[in-house]
């Protein structure tokens, strides 16, 4: 590996005008060769990356506060990870745990046991995307349960394969000219403790949203007896960041109990760490019957698994398999990233996720443009309204927040219609998080003020 030029990450480093003039040549090819479906918020050209730091092909530096979408959880390149990444590379690059046999398939399969979210024994089926695991899950389901319908949220995001996207419902676009997708799913609403309607109670109001599923869909339109899964974002994430409330997932585990439904959480981007706990189910104490699990559980290679309680993955061989899923290179990341994890960096997501709660605190009175601050560990949203008292969304505002953030050099993405989230590595120190936040503050004054223009890719900003 080439020797970093990186300087320490006590800030970014701004070198070319943005884009510089390399990242603008390969801008210029991916317009030209790359599927035009990818949605680019900025023009950041990542050549490597070390810690929380992006380097760009023109030596610009930046601090990521996006993880690549919540993936890079032990920092961009651990140097732990690398090292594993390297030895199992020059061992053992595949042989497909589909028809054959090897150590890693059962290594990790143990460590994710001892870690599940549920009492075991455990069963896991390994994948290469979140959205492979979501696919597994829907199988798994149909297949135990011998039923057809699936209720998933509004709101929700669990990928975009043929299943997992039946069972996205966060834009439109995803899902535009696509139908018609796998039949059998309904969607309901998904609690949002800010947009709740006045004078509700939370607790309340959060065992509503769930009982909707029984005092409605169960009369109306599904059988609960023909009912095979619920499948909940513990902590939705590309819908809006919004956790989930304790009393909706304790619901959702009483109506599941009682029509014999399984309910499947999906952790693709909330677990391994990210909110101070291994899986963002744990806050609330309830015992999901699967798990998907990807992003963020091997630090950058593609890996998912899907967890089940043991006596629910009874399929027969031949019923559901990958020739990747489970590759051993990927695992040996993986193995090297939950010994990460559990040594410093949830302990850490706990402590600085702590810091830039209270340090954003009071933006909902302070700060123009902020409607809601929320979150657990290192995922948490900002929500951006043009009116407090409306709480009108101001979708365009946040996105000239992030390229505004991204001409000064951080890295940040937005989620649904106007949150910004904030989903660094979880290695990210309180004086990254600092100046990060300094930065997004002077961005936030900045639009609010109406004192941004907003670039248009061909000019040159920044530096
Ligand atoms: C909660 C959740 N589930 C599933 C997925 C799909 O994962 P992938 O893009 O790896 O298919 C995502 C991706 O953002 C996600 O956030």
């Amino acid at each position: 590996m080439p020797p970093s030029t990186l300087a320490p990450a006590d800030s970014p480093i701004l070198r070319t005008k943005l884009p510089g003039p390399i990242a603008r040549r390969i801008i210029a090819e991916d317009d030209r060769l790359v599927s035009p479906s990818y949605t680019r918020s900025y023009p950041l050209v990542a050549k490597r990356g070390h810690g929380i730091v992006i380097e760009d092909v023109d030596g610009n530096e930046f601090f990521d506060f996006s993880a690549g979408i919540a993936v890079t959880s032990t920092g961009h390149c651990h140097p732990e990870v690398v090292a594993a990444v390297q030895q199992q590379a020059g061992e053992l690059l595949h042989m497909s745990g589909t028809d054959f046999y090897y150590p890693q398939l059962t290594e990790l399969a143990a460590r994710l046991s001892q870690i599940a979210p549920m009492p075991g024994p455990h069963r896991v089926h390994y994948g290469n995307s979140g959205a492979e695991a979501i696919e597994g899950a829907m199988k798994l389901a149909r297949y135990h349960t011998k039923r057809q319908y699936i209720i998933a949220f509004h709101g929700a995001f669990h990928g975009r394969t043929m299943g997992a996207l039946s069972l996205t419902c966060s834009k439109v676009q995803q899902r535009r000219r696509f139908g018609p997708l796998v039949p059998g799913v309904v969607h309901v609403p998904y609690p949002n403790l800010y947009r709740r309607p006045a004078g509700t109670e939370p607790e309340q109001y959060a065992r509503d949203t769930a009982r909707y599923i029984e005092d409605w869909v169960f009369r109306t339109e599904v059988p609960p007896e023909e009912c095979a899964a619920i499948v909940v974002e513990a902590f939705q994430g590309e819908g809006g960041y919004l956790p989930a409330p304790t009393a909706f997932l304790q619901e959702l585990r009483r109506i599941c109990d009682k029509h014999g439904i399984l309910l499947i959480v999906d952790e693709v981007q909330s677990g391994m760490g990210r909110t101070g706990k291994w899986f963002a189910i744990e806050h609330s104490g309830v015992a999901p019957d699967m798990i998907t699990i990807a992003k963020g559980i091997a630090s950058g290679l593609p890996l998912s698994a899907l967890v089940t309680r043991a006596e629910i993955m009874d399929w027969l061989p031949g019923s559901h398999a990958s020739t990747f899923g489970g590759n051993p290179v990927a695992i040996a990341a993986a193995l090297a990233t939950i010994n990460i994890i559990e040594r410093e960096a949830m302990q850490n997501a706990r402590e600085v996720g702590e810091h830039i709660l209270a340090r954003t605190a009071d933006w909902p009175q302070r700060l123009p443009l902020v409607g809601d601050v929320r979150g657990r560990g290192l995922m948490i949203g900002i929500e951006f309204v043009t009116d407090k008292h409306t709480k009108a969304p101001a979708g365009e505002q946040r996105d000239h927040v992030v390229e505004l953030a991204f001409e000064r050099g951080i890295l940040f993405l937005g989620c649904g219609p106007n949150t910004l989230r904030l989903s660094p590595p979880l290695i990210v120190t309180k004086h990254q998080a600092d100046l990060a936040l300094d930065v997004l503050e002077e961005c936030i004054l900045n639009v609010g003020s109406g004192g941004y223009r907003r670039p248009t890719w061909g000019d040159e900003v920044g530096a």
